[in-house]
């Protein structure tokens, strides 16, 4: 069961994201995507801003994710793309990790 502490929401242990790996949750009734890459964990929408499809599924890989239905790659941490077919970058949200669990802020970096 989620718990909410202020404006972050806990969604997993940090012993259940490997490197590579990702995990599908929802945030405040936003449905994003988890990463593990390089060490450090990411929160990105799980919506790619080509054609809107799912970013879940992608390759992971040196804190990136590529899309796996036409290939745009974004940054995970920023969320801007690398070139097309994406143009707009993809929305971020603030990770924590306190006492072995995985935190996510609800609303975007930088709103
Ligand atoms: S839907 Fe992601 S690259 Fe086209």
């Amino acid at each position: 069961m989620a718990q909410i502490e202020g404006a972050f929401q806990r969604v997993a242990r940090a012993d259940e994201l490997a490197e590579g790996a990702q995990r599908l949750i929802e945030v405040a009734g936003q449905r994003l995507l988890l990463c593990r890459s390089e060490g450090q964990v990411f929160a990105v929408q799980n919506r790619c801003t080509h054609d809107h499809e799912q970013l879940a599924g992608g390759v992971v890989r040196k804190c990136t994710i590529v899309c796996p239905y036409h290939g745009a790659r974004f940054s995970l941490k920023t969320g801007a793309p690398f070139g097309p077919p994406a143009f707009e970058p993809l929305d971020t949200f603030p990770v924590r990790e306190i006492d072995g669990h995985i935190e996510v802020g609800t609303a975007p970096t930088g709103r």
